[in-house]
């Protein structure tokens, strides 16, 4: 399942890895916190290095419906509620100047992009309740929503709250725009090279450590979704979310805003003009990662939902991604901690990170080098976790305990190694073990259901054809191969 973006994306040449090299900043992960903090220090005059694992944008970022908006669900009254109003504001200033330096570089950089109207509606009384506390909680934040009944959708709303101005991009022609400017820059780009670590070298610098040998840089800035080194306890304090998206040729009028439900199932709508086509994007059905029985029915009942409200014709781009809800409401972003200072983070995004992830990238490169472009913005991304976050921190560890046990125990109980029909995988026992036997384009495959990140036991996921953790996020393509997730290595053999 490859998305619109990633399937017309702009080639992003690569730059050669070179061993043992010193850099000011080394930034792992290319996605859009990647690159714009690259680009950021490098016009600073920093010397820097991305290393991605994959290819730019492989990840979230280029699986997004890259909404650049201040309207956002119910993020605000979620803020609120577990930070109080001055964090809502803090938020909402750092997310302007994410949104307004990202749509400038689109302006600049002639990356496609389509000022609409965003509007967050509800079906149901309850969800009617959620608006208002949202719409309160805008308000107070210094943004000028509007109620109202009136929308472009094909059903009526209990409620709608909408704020016109907001941005729609392409976000791979934004990510190849900064990675062009990055190496124009001096910033070097090496694509294919997965951080596995980081150690101390010589002169307090950090030595960066990958399967091709290590670099040293006086920062490293993890960019990597959720951190693959967990010095500040990220893993017990972010759950990862999974939703689907599809891109369907439109064959009649359809909505031109942006719009997302609050109620549940979640629905998301945005339109595209790619290639001289323009799509209808819809998506939602979103689930913790690793813990739904059949994603593919996920797909296809939200295919059925856009095809029977809208004019458009069966999707041709299908895809999924995940992203990180903070245990705190706010995005975590600063120094790792226990890391000396010098090994920064930004996660916990929660499906907002077009505008977070360069409101992010301002703070970080200024924290880094005070002359870097910034509004010093970073009283954000200290977040409290109130006696309600722990809570729910711990109600989430202990669903992580209950999925590790279960996914233990339920591979104990099969042991029938036969091979599944195409596109199905399976967890079994073998020698005590679990072992994942799946079957894709006639191949079958044996790999350890065992995560090589902290031990969760795998699951089948027949929508992507691959391995989910349901612990942490981590991801596995059917053959084992590590595809994103805090682990840094594949799947072995089963
Ligand atoms: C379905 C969905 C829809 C969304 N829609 C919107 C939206 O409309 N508006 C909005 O504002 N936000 C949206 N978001 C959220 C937004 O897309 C993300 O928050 C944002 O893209 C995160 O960017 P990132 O750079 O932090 O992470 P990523 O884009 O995931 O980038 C991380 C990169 O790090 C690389 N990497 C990982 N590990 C390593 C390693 N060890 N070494 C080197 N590289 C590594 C990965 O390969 C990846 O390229 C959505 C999210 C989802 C899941
Ligand atoms: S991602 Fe942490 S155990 Fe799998």
């Amino acid at each position: 399942m490859e998305s619109l973006w990633l399937s017309t994306a702009p080639p992003v040449p690569s730059d050669p890895f070179i061993p043992s090299a010193e850099y000011d900043v080394v930034v792992a992960g290319a996605g859009l916190t990647g690159l714009a903090a690259a680009l950021l220090l490098a016009r600073s005059g920093q010397k820097v290095a991305v290393l991605e694992a994959r290819q730019v944008g492989a990840v979230t970022s280029g699986n997004t419906t890259a909404k650049v908006s201040l309207l956002q669900g119910v993020q605000l009254s979620t803020i609120a509620s577990h930070q109080g109003a001055d964090a809502v504001r803090d938020y909402v200033n750092a997310n302007r100047a994410g949104q307004d330096w990202l749509l400038r570089f689109c302006r600049d950089h002639g990356v496609d992009h389509d000022i609409r109207t965003a509007y967050t509606y509800a079906l149901s009384e309850k969800g009617r309740q959620s608006l208002e506390a949202e719409f309160s909680a805008a308000t107070a934040a210094g943004l000028s929503p509007q109620m109202t009944l009136e929308t472009e959708l094909p059903f009526e709303v209990s409620g709608a709250l909408e704020l016109p101005g907001q941005a729609q991009i392409h976000p791979l022609q934004a990510l190849a725009a900064l990675a062009a400017e990055l190496q124009a820059a001096g910033g070097t780009l090496v694509q294919g090279i997965r951080v596995t670590g980081a150690g101390k070298a010589a002169d307090n610098r950090v030595r960066v450590l990958t399967p091709s040998g290590s670099v040293s840089a006086r920062h490293l800035v993890l960019a990597t979704g959720i951190p693959i080194l967990d010095r500040g306890g990220y893993f017990a304090r972010l759950l990862p979310l999974r939703s689907y998206a599809m891109a369907h040729p439109i064959r009649g009028a359809v909505p031109q805003g942006m719009y997302l439900s609050v109620d549940s199932p979640s629905r998301s709508l945005r339109t595209a003009r790619v290639g001289g086509t323009d799509y209808l994007i819809s998506g939602g059905n979103g689930h913790a990662v690793g813990r739904h029985p059949h994603p593919q029915s996920l797909v296809e009942d939200l295919s059925r939902w856009t095809t029977h409200h809208f004019a458009v014709a069966d999707p041709i781009y299908a895809w999924s991604a995940q992203d990180y809800e903070p245990a705190s409401g706010v995005p975590y972003v600063g120094q790792v901690p226990f890391g000396d200072g010098s090994i920064f983070a930004a996660t916990g995004f929660n499906k907002w990170g077009m505008t977070n992830a360069v409101a992010a990238a301002l703070a970080l490169s200024q924290a880094i080098a005070p002359a870097a472009e910034g509004d010093g913005a970073l009283n954000w991304y200290q977040p409290k976790l109130s006696s309600r976050d722990v809570l729910t921190a711990v109600r989430d560890n202990a669903e992580v305990g209950l999925e590790m046990l279960a996914g233990w125990a339920s591979s104990l109980a099969g042991a029938d190694e036969s091979a599944p029909p195409e596109g199905q995988g399976k967890v079994v026992r073998k020698n005590l073990r679990p072992v994942g036997i799946c079957t894709v384009d006639g191949e079958i495959s044996r790999v350890s259901a065992v995560c090589p990140h902290l031990g969760g036991v795998l699951a089948w996921n027949d929508a992507e054809a691959s391995w989910d953790c349901p612990l942490h996020g981590s991801r596995f393509a059917a053959d084992g191969r590590l595809l994103e997730g805090p682990a840094v290595r594949g799947l072995d053999r089963g």
